[in-house]
Order: C-alpha cells, then structure tokens, then sequence
C-alpha cells in the first residue's frame, strides 16, 4: 500500500444518496444453501424497487460467474470471496444504493469484517435461519444429495461449518413464514429504521 494515496471525492456519499431521495444501506442476507436467501432478497428487490428505490441485488452464484470465479469453497476462498462481496457492496452503498447480498457467508468473523466497512445502522444482518432438515428437504439444486454422497466435498452444513449469526438485526425462517410476510417484515424493520418511508 505504500505510495498509495487516498482521494476524497467531491461528491460524498451522503450527495449522492440526497440525489436518490434515499438512505443507502446493505442487507447482508445469510444462511445455509436452500435457507431463502435468494428468493427472500428477489422479493424484497423487486417490492423497492416498485416503491421506486433505486437498489441493486449480489448474489453468490452469479458473482462466482465473475467476480470470484476463481474462488472455490476452501475456507480461504470462502473468505476472500466475502471480503471482495463486502467491498463491492460498500462501493454500491457509496453510489447511493440500496444493496442486496445474499451469499453463505458462513463464518462470524468475515460478516463481522463486512459490517466494519459500514457506518453504524447501514449493515443490515438478516439471519436466514430456517432449520437443516428443511434446507435439504427443499434441495433445489441437487446438491444436499450430491454432498451426502460424497460427490460434493466442503458443503455447508454438510462437511464445512455454518455458524449462525448471535445477535442477528432480522431472523427469519422459512420453513414458517411464506414469502409475502418475509418481505413485510423487512419493509417494516427499514420503515422502522428510518431508511425508507
Ligand atoms: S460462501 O460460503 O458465502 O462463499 O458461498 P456463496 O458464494 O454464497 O456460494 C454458495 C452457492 O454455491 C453453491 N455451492 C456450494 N455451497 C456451499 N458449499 C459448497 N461446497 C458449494 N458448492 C457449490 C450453492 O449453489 C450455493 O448457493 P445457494 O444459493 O446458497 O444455494
């Protein structure tokens, strides 16, 4: 890092999010695969997105077509993928957006390092925390099968740990609340938080 100069811009943050008529923040979707995490960020993106909030929505298969597809599901590329994640979505904050991540993210310590990226009350924890059973129940890709066959090594949940978030801002479980409610809920907590109106 040396001879390495940081510019502040002309145009703060806060300037560009007044332009939006909005309060820029991260939710930080986690879980197990088949949690929710996609369906439920989706949902939510497209109901900002109807009330006319200018949003954008990362989600961990299709940044792995680009961004990180040089990452595998190592702890350590588990790691820098969420590092690059996080950095990307403080980007996006700083645009002025409201911004969606939906990955694993299975390790306290590197949602900890995202949330440090972010002023207080702008990272958003929600806490997928639908039971094991239902996730792979559910195994909507196949994988859950092909990882108690051996055939997936490193799966989460499976043979690589999830540790589930303690003092989560959202919890939500699936297997319990159907989607519509899922997304009212959140509606509310950013009401509530006065990051919409
Ligand atoms: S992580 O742990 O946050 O870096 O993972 P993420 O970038 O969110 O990618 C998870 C998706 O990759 C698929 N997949 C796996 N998941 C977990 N463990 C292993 N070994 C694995 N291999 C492939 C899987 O489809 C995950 O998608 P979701 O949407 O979570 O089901």
């Amino acid at each position: 890092m040396s001879n390495i100069v940081w510019h502040n811009h002309k145009v703060t943050r806060a300037d560009r999010a007044a332009n939006k008529h909005q309060k820029p923040c991260l939710l930080w979707f986690t879980g197990l695969s088949g949690s929710g995490k996609s369906t439920i960020a989706n949902a939510l993106d497209v109901a900002l997105h109807q009330r006319g909030y200018h949003t954008f929505l990362l989600d961990g298969d299709n940044v792995r077509h680009g961004l990180c597809q040089d990452l595998g599901f190592s702890d350590h590329d588990r790691v820098e993928n969420i590092r690059r994640i996080g950095e990307v979505s403080k980007l996006f904050t700083d645009a002025g957006l409201i911004v969606l991540s939906a990955f694993i993210s299975p390790f306290t310590s590197d949602r900890r390092m995202v949330r440090r990226l972010f002023p207080a009350g702008e990272f958003i924890e929600v806490f997928m925390d639908t039971p094991l059973d239902t996730c792979e129940a559910r195994d909507p890709k196949g994988l859950y099968e092909k990882a108690r066959a051996g055939e997936i090594k490193h799966f989460t949940g499976i043979d690589s740990p999830y540790e589930s978030p303690e003092r989560p801002e959202v919890r939500i479980d699936t297997s319990v609340m159907d989607v519509d409610s899922c997304v009212e809920s959140l509606i509310t907590f950013l009401t509530n938080r006065e990051l919409i109106k």
